[in-house]
């Protein structure tokens, strides 16, 4: 908890909630979203002095933007709506929050070591812009994560249809809605915050700016339920005298390969890319 006060899925917004009505799903993103914090403010330790700042980038009421803060980074944030950037500010007086867009950020190139993006790629109409636009607003050797919706590869939708339909969890019906909101692509209109992306939607992206090296980061691995949801942490390139970009490097997080697994049909998964 954030604050003590209040647990994720209160802090969640309704429509969030509405699709994931399950407490421990936001519990578990909870200890993910740790994970990532933890390693990006690792990485910015090492590449720079004194205290890292970090732009949370769709911060809603500022209960990321104050975690950020526990992992010992100058946090700020930024969101789309005037009422959660008021109710953030008024729930932590001590951090600072701005009104903006994250498909055109209001900060000149290179304002913050690092930021963060938690659950608002699926929505934003032009995604794509927005992964430029938190390239351009970190510095050179800075580094960003990148949380958003997963798209289940064909195989693992098979065996997780199969066992729901074994248990008895779930009607014929009810896999079928679960297949198309599951499989989809990062095409979905973003209004119904159905979009999903395989790492091979993001890296297509991230190909094609200043970014040296990607983190694929997969809560499969940490053995618990909540495999909905997965992320990148990036690091900025140095600039190059030459036009060119450096060639990306992409691995797969240590740390998330150590949690192992526990859930059926995911042993031997990888982040697919
Ligand atoms: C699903 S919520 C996620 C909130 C929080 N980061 C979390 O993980 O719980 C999406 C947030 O992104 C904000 N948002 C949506 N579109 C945006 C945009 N174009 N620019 C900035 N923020 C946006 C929304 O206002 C909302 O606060």
């Amino acid at each position: 908890m954030a604050d003590g006060s209040e647990s994720a899925q209160d802090d969640a917004p309704d429509h969030i909630v509405a699709e994931y009505p399950d407490r421990a799903f936001f519990e578990h993103r909870e200890i993910f979203l740790h994970h990532l914090m933890s390693d990006l403010s690792a990485q910015l330790a090492g590449s720079g002095g004194g205290a890292s700042t970090c732009l949370d980038i769709g911060s809603n009421t500022g209960r990321y933007t104050d975690l950020l803060t526990k992992h010992g980074l100058v946090a700020s944030g930024v969101d789309y709506s005037a009422e959660l950037v008021e109710r953030a500010r008024i729930r932590y007086p001590d951090l600072s929050f701005e009104e903006g867009n994250a498909e055109a950020l209001p900060y000149p190139d290179n304002s913050f070591d690092g930021a963060a993006s938690f659950g608002v790629l699926q929505l934003l109409p032009n995604w794509q812009t927005a992964i430029s636009e938190m390239v351009r607003v970190i510095r050179p050797g800075g580094a960003a994560i990148l949380e958003t919706n997963r798209a289940f590869p064909v195989a693992e939708i098979m065996l997780k249809s199969a066992s729901y339909l074994a248990r008895g969890t779930m009607s014929l019906k009810d896999i079928g809605r679960f297949i198309r909101a599951h499989r989809l692509g990062p095409k979905r209109p973003a209004e119904e915050g159905l979009r999903k992306f395989a790492p091979k939607h993001l890296l297509k992206v991230l190909r094609t700016l200043p970014v040296e090296s990607v983190a694929l980061h997969d809560p499969r691995k940490f053995g618990y339920m909540h495999d909905f949801m997965w992320a990148v942490v990036l690091q900025k390139a140095q600039p190059t005298n030459e036009n060119s970009h450096p060639s990306l490097r992409v691995s797969s997080c240590d740390d998330c390969r150590r949690h192992g697994v526990s859930s059926p049909g995911t042993a031997e998964a990888t982040v697919d890319n």
